[in-house]
């Protein structure tokens, strides 16, 4: 794994501190690389009493070293972390625009809210507008469309991939639609390419949810530039975390300023935090109803929020995106190996497959059981919950099932069987880089001698018939 130098924090701090307050820093720096190889070292794998989750967070020290220094700066909010931070990101992601929010559903909310904002004319999303998705998903993919008063358009998915249907979302567009938002789930991208073309002919906005995502690329791209805007999660389970976080990013200035109004307060002004007049006419604007020259920093021109991160957790994010090309070859390497290793089940089970030109980071491995299996998703599942091997479902299954959807507004185009037979038999395990190939070996064998035993007795069952 990639270390950073011990005084790079430091040395990149450019702060205009004493040479004392400089070797205390230092100090205390060496105290927590100490205490965190003593506390956070590699844990012991034993067999059949360690759980084996399906994620979790990888650090060392520079992850710690980087939030005690944001913490020794007390800057609080974002400050030279974010921006730090945010420019990393923006180079590995190749895209000009990246402001950071606190969660990946924030991230979400405001990519979709941004789209509402009066100031796009006549493409604006008004309320009762449609927007086309999925049903396999994460809820605060969905969320945001709800929250703005527009209505879903659930369509199916390939069984197979997981992905979106190219083909249903030109079928299901209306004179209603003016955007599509679906997830790359799972890290396994859908047809992106394709899905941006549909949506320039048709004049719809396409917003790519890659908060599972993070270093997947299609036709050599990362996923969430082929559309006008990309979310990403730093949650724990993701390629990178900060705790809570997320981002938003686009190539589109205009949509960037519209979305950091919307993350900043709704506010018209563009200062960093502790900035004043970055326009250099705070005094000076006469907008809205407001008397003229009233100050711009407290003009506001959306209905925002205040989703902002603090700079602890962007430090914690400038560390971890250093590792990210590691951690993105550790996953590949970890659905490899699961995908070759369980090919001696694939008469029970579904193993994933990707689009042509996908380059996943696999934030899971996703099962599917076969109907001809002689057991169910459930009976796999708990089987491998007794031997510690935890599982997740796709996410919300089908949402428009959920206990919360009852009153929702949405429309299903067509069907969504497929959507109901992923939910009904497929699960997925962890590829995350805290994993190693011993543990990965140990969860296939559990698989494998549980479909012996099925396989087995239905043998037995079918000679005493
Ligand atoms: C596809 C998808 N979108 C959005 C989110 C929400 O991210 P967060 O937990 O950071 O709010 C998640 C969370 O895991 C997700 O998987």
């Amino acid at each position: 794994m990639k270390s950073l130098k011990k005084n790079d924090i430091i040395d990149n701090s450019k702060l205009d501190q004493t040479d004392k307050a400089r070797n205390i820093r230092l100090k205390i720096m060496e105290l927590v690389q100490e205490y965190v190889e003593e506390v956070h070292g590699t844990k012991e794998f034993i067999p059949g009493k360690t759980l084996i989750p399906v994620s979790g967070k990888v650090f060392d020290y520079n992850e710690v070293q980087h939030l005690v220094s944001a913490g020794l700066d007390f800057w609080l909010t974002t400050g030279r972390f974010n921006h730090d931070f945010e420019q990393k990101l923006s180079k590995f992601l190749n895209i000009p625009f990246v402001l950071t929010t606190n969660s990946g559903s924030s991230a979400n909310l405001i990519a979709l809210s941004s789209l509402t904002s009066e100031k796009l004319g006549d493409r604006s999303i008004k309320n009762g507008d449609e927007v086309i998705t999925v049903a396999t998903c994460f809820p605060t993919t969905v969320n945001p469309i709800l929250q703005n008063n527009l209505t879903p358009i659930f369509v199916d998915i390939d069984h197979s991939t997981f992905s979106v249907d190219v083909d249903l979302i030109e079928q299901s567009i209306t004179e209603k639609t003016k955007a599509i938002m679906i997830a790359h789930l799972l890290g396994n991208p859908y047809d992106a390419y394709s899905i941006s073309r549909i949506a320039k002919k048709n004049n719809l906005w396409l917003v790519e949810d890659c908060c599972d995502a993070l270093g997947t690329t299609l036709r050599g791209k990362h996923v969430g530039t082929f559309g006008d805007i990309g979310t990403l999660s730093f949650y724990p389970a993701h390629q990178i975390t900060m705790g809570e976080g997320g981002a938003v990013f686009t190539n589109n200035p205009e949509l960037n300023r519209i979305m950091e109004s919307f993350r900043d307060w709704g506010r018209d002004c563009f200062c960093a935090p502790g900035k004043n007049n970055t326009c250099g006419k705070r005094f000076n604007w006469n907008l809205g109803e407001l008397p003229e020259g009233y100050d711009h920093k407290y003009t506001y021109s959306e209905t925002g929020y205040n989703l902002k991160i603090s700079d602890m957790q962007a430090a914690v994010g400038v560390a971890q995106i250093e590792k990210l090309q590691y951690f993105t070859q550790k996953r590949q390497e970890h659905f490899n190996f699961l995908k070759n290793r369980l090919k001696t089940v694939s008469d029970f089970i579904m193993l994933p497959e990707s689009i042509p030109h996908a380059e996943p980071s696999w934030f899971g491995f996703p099962l599917i059981v076969k109907p001809s299996a002689p057991f169910t998703k459930n009976d796999l599942v708990n089987f491998l919950s007794s031997k510690l091997v935890d599982t997740r479902p796709l996410f919300a299954g089908n949402i428009t099932k959920q206990p919360y959807f009852k009153n929702k507004k949405f429309r299903i185009f067509k069907t969504l069987d497929n959507t109901d037979y992923v939910m009904n038999n497929a699960f997925w395990i962890g590829t995350f880089p805290g994993l190693t190939l011993e543990i990965l070996d140990y969860v296939v064998t559990q698989i494998e001698e549980f479909c012996i035993h099925k396989k087995e007795t239905l043998g037995n069952a079918h000679e005493s018939i």
